[in-house]
């Protein structure tokens, strides 16, 4: 296996993605492989979570964003979703400072709708410190759905076309509605990541991915680690990307 300086080597510095998204899955399994609690699981995939903030800060990835809690895992035991929803918010207020300190700008997408106050209130605090900072955009995807964040949109949309009569229906368009969606500040995804053997979106950046590559891999998330990041990227930098045209 090539070790990570060898992989650093490999990189082209002047064609990193802009936007790595990464749906962080097997954390479950990996606790079953060694006979551990599913939320020992989860608190392993913050080791990895930690990992990959610094390797592609190191990188130059300009946005990161991680799917850490969907709207369809409100479906699972009642433990594990209040297990998962207050270890996001604790690591978020144990790691913040440190992260401030690396010049990461940290940010929540999703819905806010049954999300409790203490951590809306924890998390807007927390993130509120790192706005003006300018390197890597860490987006938490949480209570986040690609679904609903569409429904979400057409909502504040319509409400917009309602108050203020100047906006013209005809004048909608992709570049315009896509300011209403949570990553209105964020480019479109480059390169989405799966790990532990699934090959699906599962309502993840359904509208930010529609031209992303993807890379895969049967790791858990908690094993993933540099090496595998920084082989998804080399893989990414060797793709030819047409956005439906021809190259
Ligand atoms: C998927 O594995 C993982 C999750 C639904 C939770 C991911 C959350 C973290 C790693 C914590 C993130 C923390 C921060 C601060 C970003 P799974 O439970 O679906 O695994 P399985 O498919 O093997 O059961």
């Amino acid at each position: 296996m090539n070790n990570k300086n060898e992989l650093l080597k490999e990189i082209d510095s002047r064609r990193i993605p802009r936007h790595i998204a990464i749906i962080m899955d097997g954390n479950g399994r990996w606790a079953k492989k060694h006979g551990y609690s599913r939320l020992r699981g989860h608190q392993e995939g913050v080791k990895a979570v930690r990992k990959i903030v610094e390797i592609a800060g190191q990188i130059g990835v300009d946005y990161l964003t991680l799917y850490a809690f969907s709207t369809e895992n409100w479906r699972r035991p009642k433990d594990e979703v209040i297990g998962v929803i207050n270890l996001i918010r604790r690591t978020l207020l144990k790691e913040i400072d440190n992260l401030d300190k690396n010049n990461v700008v940290v940010q929540f997408i999703g819905s806010k709708d049954k999300m409790d106050k203490k951590f809306l209130k924890d998390t807007k605090i927390a993130c509120a410190k790192t706005k003006n900072n300018t390197g890597l955009h860490l987006s938490l995807a949480v209570n986040y759905g690609g679904r609903l964040e569409i429904i979400e949109s057409i909502r504040k949309l319509v409400l917009d076309i309602q108050q203020k009569k100047e906006i013209d229906v005809k004048n909608i368009d992709e570049q315009m509605f896509s300011k209403y969606l949570y990553t209105k500040d964020m480019p479109e995804v480059d390169l989405v990541i799966r790990t532990s053997g699934e090959q699906r979106l599962s309502n993840f950046l359904i509208w930010q991915s529609a031209y992303s590559e993807f890379w895969f891999t049967n790791t858990f998330w908690p094993d993933f680690g540099a090496e595998e990041f920084l082989q998804a990227v080399i893989e990414y930098q060797h793709r030819t990307r047409k956005f439906g045209g021809i190259k």
